[in-house]
């Protein structure tokens, strides 16, 4: 049994993170999906820096993470118990994300690729959410993603380490954003995906009928913003929301949102199946993917179209730097490690062939 151990950093928003991920493959093979292990990760969140700002501010970001970076990749290293000499590669978020921020990690990493001699190698960050599964399970490739998050939301074909296809894409806010910004109508804060869940518990889903966009469309585009302004609508015809009212409202908002993507998931479905047969894997990964309700319904939608569900564990959801540990990995075991002068990218297609969707590269990757 050969084991290698990689160290990634994840600062492309506003989290600061460093991970170590070992994989234990049988002898000759350097990754083996489902059979890796976290050995430490360190991780601070920034929210308290941008909260008065009401959202990310990139110059305070990228400060943080160059304040904090060294003193977590040595919490990460101590936690596991190891050296630098114990590393076998160094992988950081390359992009997409706020530059500034990403451009503190992908220094790092390099610079100990330099002294130690090991290879760097430059993750995608959105194939970190996309692979982030195959840290915890067994999914083989081909598989159908739906990768939601505060920036993104895409449904692709995962064909293969560096090989994504779009099928479909939002074309205005993603479902992330769409929380945050019900959770700041609402007086919840930021972040507002858990925190209208959590209000959602208490509320009844039925109670105010919100709009599901997109649904029935040809294709499996996404829209989230006219669900947001029915929700601003609500809210203004409410006036003075009760703590009631707002409990009926998220877990309307949060039934509407489960709705579209489980609706848009059967039609991503059929265009994937023309390509990849049927039976494959539905995955979901992003920091959406935390919700419940969500990860619900379209575990029906794959048990009712003969797929298997899967979905990352809710901390392996929001940005973290064990699943650039896992990508990095992957590509590592694929021989697919990059040279030191490799270029950190504000925006990075994971399908370069797809048309650039609307609303892609916004400030959280
Ligand atoms: O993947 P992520 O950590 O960062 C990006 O790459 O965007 O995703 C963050 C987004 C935020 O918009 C947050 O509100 C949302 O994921 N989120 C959730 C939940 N937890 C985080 N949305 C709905 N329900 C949740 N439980
Ligand atoms: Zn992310």
């Amino acid at each position: 049994m050969s084991e290698y151990r990689v160290l990634g950093i994840e600062t492309s928003c506003d989290e600061t993170a460093a991970a170590i991920v070992t994989s234990k493959a049988a002898d000759g093979a350097r990754f083996a999906p489902g059979k890796l292990r976290i050995l430490s990760q360190a991780l601070v969140s920034q929210i308290e820096d941008h909260s008065p700002y009401g959202g990310v501010v990139p110059e305070i970001a990228a400060r943080a993470h160059l304040d904090i970076l060294d003193s977590l990749v040595r919490r990460a290293l101590d936690d596991a118990g190891l050296t630098l000499e114990g590393i076998d590669a160094f992988a950081a978020t390359a992009g997409p994300g706020l530059i500034g921020g990403v451009l503190v990690g992908v220094m790092t990493a390099k610079a100990l690729a330099l002294v130690t001699g090991k290879p760097f190698l430059g993750v995608n960050h959105l194939e970190a959410h996309a692979l982030s599964v195959r840290l915890v399970e067994p999914v083989t490739f081909p598989y159908l993603l739906l990768l939601v998050s505060g920036g993104h939301s895409q449904f692709l074909a995962v064909e293969g380490v560096g090989t994504c296809r779009r099928l479909g894409t939002t074309i205005d806010d993603a479902p992330g954003e769409a929380f945050d910004k019900v959770a700041k109508m609402l007086g919840l804060g930021h972040p507002g995906g858990p925190r209208v869940e959590r209000r959602a518990r208490d509320g009844d889903p039925q109670r105010f009928p919100l709009p599901r966009p997109m649904v029935g469309r040809p294709g499996c585009d996404l829209s989230f913003s006219g669900l947001k302004t029915a929700v601003r609508q609500t809210v203004e015809k409410l006036g003075r929301p009760t703590e009631a009212d707002i409990n009926d409202l998220c877990a309307s908002f949060q039934e509407a949102v489960a709705g579209c993507l489980a609706s848009r998931t059967r039609a991503a479905i059929r265009l994937f199946s023309e390509r990849h047969g049927t039976g494959r894997p539905l995955v979901i990964a992003g920091g959406v993917a935390a919700n419940t309700r969500i990860r619900e319904a379209l575990d029906a939608v794959a048990r009712d179209c003969a797929m298997t569900f899967h979905a990352p564990p809710v901390s392996l959801c929001t940005d973290n730097a064990a699943m650039v540990a896992c990508a990095g990995l992957e590509r590592l075991a694929l021989g697919l490690t990059d040279p030191l002068d490799f270029k950190a990218r504000p925006r990075w297609p994971l399908d370069p062939d797809a048309p650039p969707s609307i609303g892609a590269g916004r400030a959280r990757a």
